[in-house]
């Protein structure tokens, strides 16, 4: 079984430390929920796991599969079976969801067997449409040009069926830069909820405090000022949404 280890990890943006020390693991089969307001450091360690060049590692470890993937490229991380929501998150004219996606499977299984001819395009085929009806897309998604035009609830449904599609063993899906997409959180959690199974761990980020209106999370974290303060069941976002996030404040003045 797989699991994303991250270990005390440091990360300065810009010169400033960011994340304080962030010690999570998530295993394939659970569903974690990253939770905590804004500002306090979510995205930034979903773009370091994916590698952003802007995020400056200064300590720590992140282990996948016996490797320290701080230490690989963005695409050797997906090749190893990670999948790291917004890794393309610029429009690419000209290329269409499927045709992008076709070269994701390509690129993973020549990364596996350099042999590989890649996916026969009837196969492709096959496959992209049982998994659309699976989550419930219309066909004519897979024909529009990655990004170009997206909507941010667009955008979370091309990363839905990207993650469908290449069968990651760990997904870390963030919400939009917006934040307030409501949208957006309610179509990443139905594909969560529809893939989710032993093969699959994810790591959902949201600052959403009713996050269980949408999705039954196994672990919630709460991050708050670069440090995740707290960890539990479900019935720790039932009480962040009655409570706020006030209570934790005296956890980050005793930690730091
Ligand atoms: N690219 C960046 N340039 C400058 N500051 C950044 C950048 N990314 C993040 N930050 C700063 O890092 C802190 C954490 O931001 P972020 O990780 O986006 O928080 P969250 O996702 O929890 O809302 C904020 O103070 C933000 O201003
Ligand atoms: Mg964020």
């Amino acid at each position: 079984m797989s699991e994303l280890q991250i270990v005390d990890l440091h990360v300065n943006v810009n010169g400033k430390e960011i994340l304080k020390g962030v010690n999570l693991t998530v295993r394939q089969g659970e569903v974690h929920a990253l939770m905590g307001p804004n500002g306090t450091g979510k995205s930034t360690l979903a773009y370091t796991l994916m590698g952003h060049p802007n995020y400056e590692v200064t300590q720590g470890e992140v282990w996948f599969k016996g490797q320290n993937i701080l230490e690989l490229e963005a695409d050797q991380r997906a090749h190893l079976g990670l999948f790291l929501a917004f890794q393309y998150p610029v429009a690419i004219p000209g290329v269409s969801v499927a045709n992008f996606l076709r070269a994701a499977i390509n690129a993973r299984r020549k990364a596996e067997n350099p042999e590989d001819k890649g996916i026969p395009i009837p196969e492709f085929r096959k496959q992209l449409k049982k998994v659309m009806d699976t989550l419930r897309m219309d066909h004519s998604f897979a024909g529009r040009y990655l990004n170009d035009g997206f909507s941010g609830g667009e955008k979370k449904r091309a990363e839905v069926l990207q993650m469908a599609m290449l069968k990651p063993e760990i997904a870390i899906m963030d919400e939009t830069d917006s934040g307030l997409d409501i949208d957006a959180l309610r179509i990443v959690a139905e594909g969560v909820n529809t893939l989710r199974g032993p093969d699959l761990g994810v790591l959902v980020i949201t600052h959403y405090q009713r996050i269980l209106n949408y999705i039954k999370p196994d672990i919630v974290h709460i991050m708050l000022d670069g440090r995740i303060v707290e960890s539990g069941g479900p019935d720790l976002a039932l009480h962040l949404e009655e409570h706020g996030y006030d209570w934790l404040k005296n956890k980050v003045e005793v930690i730091a």
